[in-house]
């Protein structure tokens, strides 16, 4: 229920102006997100590259209403990427991608089109990119999206959500040779027609897709900072014979942080998904939904206003 109201705030644009400026939430944001500029976003990836993990870098902005605020978001990767090249940052940095960022809302093509000029510039700096997944009315183009980009540029990365009842078929579709797809439970609020409601029958789904995703021949990226579904994984591995190359473990910036450095330090892949930039909210509303508890530190900043 409080998931609920909370996931119904992130859409709340008077909310967000409210919160823009709480002292307090500044320091709950700065728990989640990374830096308003690329600068902030290059320092994180150097202090994480060079802690033995990966990275995902996404510029933060989502359900964009104008062709300027696309090809905006569109420039912001363009320089991140050539700068992530000049830093040596590649290939262990990535970058992430909402096509609603890019348009996708009111122009699918021109979403797919800019999201193509960021897979060229990410290939030029011997990099990939991920398609975040956004809410169910969307995984269809998205999925879609993902095909087209794949036809040029093969490593573009799918993300699946255990929630949505659809997900172990796509799993099936997905778990081929070359594709890259990240596992995640799923972080909108979503109706029982299409998503299980209950943590279980979610967490009982992503199982299922582990096994679909490990047993078969793509390259399959666990997102999760659930112990139990990690060593539901690590199990896996050992059962579909995959070495530690072959798959990865994906945790967001400012979570489980020692769980992180704990599996890389044991040998398998952790790639860190870092956001950056001020268009933080919805963000940071998803985290909070998940962890409720945080809620009480976001309240206080309200109040105090
Ligand atoms: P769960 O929520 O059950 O949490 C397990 C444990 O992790 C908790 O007990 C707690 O210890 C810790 N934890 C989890 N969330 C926390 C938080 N906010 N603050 C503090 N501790 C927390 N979703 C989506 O719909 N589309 C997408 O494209 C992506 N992309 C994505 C990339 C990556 C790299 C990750 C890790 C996640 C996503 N997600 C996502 C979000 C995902 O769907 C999901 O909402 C969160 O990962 C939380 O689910 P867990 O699997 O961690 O389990």
């Amino acid at each position: 229920m409080l998931r609920s109201i909370i996931l119904a705030a992130a859409r709340s644009s008077r909310l967000e102006r409210l919160t823009a400026t709480a002292p307090v939430s500044r320091n709950v944001v700065k728990r989640y997100v990374a830096g308003t500029d690329t600068n902030d976003a290059l320092r994180t990836s150097r202090e994480l590259v060079d802690s033995g993990l990966k990275v995902s870098l996404d510029y933060l902005g989502e359900d964009t209403l104008t062709t300027d605020q696309a090809e905006s978001t569109r420039d912001e990767y363009l320089k991140l990427l050539s700068a992530l090249k000049t830093e040596g940052l590649t290939p262990a940095t990535e970058v992430s991608i909402k096509l609603s960022a890019l348009g996708q809302r009111f122009d699918e093509e021109l979403s797919l089109s800019l999201a193509e000029e960021i897979c060229t510039a990410a290939a030029d700096a011997d990099t990939t990119v991920t398609v975040d997944m956004e809410d169910h009315t969307t995984t269809d183009i998205t999925l879609d999206a993902v095909g087209k980009l794949r036809q040029r540029f093969s490593g573009t990365g799918a993300v699946l959500q255990s929630y949505l009842r659809r997900t172990e078929a796509d799993c099936r579709e997905f778990a081929v040779k070359n594709s890259r797809v990240r596992l995640c439970k799923g972080a909108y609020a979503e109706p029982e027609s299409v998503a299980y409601q209950n943590r279980l029958e979610v967490d009982r789904s992503y199982v299922r897709c582990v096994n679909t995703l490990m047993s078969g021949e793509g390259y399959p990226m666990l997102a999760t900072h659930d112990p139990r579904l990690v060593e539901i994984a690590i199990d896996r591995a050992k059962w579909y014979d995959r070495g530690p190359h072959s798959f990865e473990f994906q945790m967001l910036y400012g979570i489980r942080p020692d769980e992180q450095r704990r599996l890389a330090e044991a040998g398998y892949q952790v790639r860190v998904y870092v956001p950056f930039g001020d268009q933080w909210y919805g963000y940071l509303m998803r985290r909070l939904a998940e962890r409720p508890a945080n809620l009480r530190f976001f309240m206080q900043s309200l109040k105090s206003r």
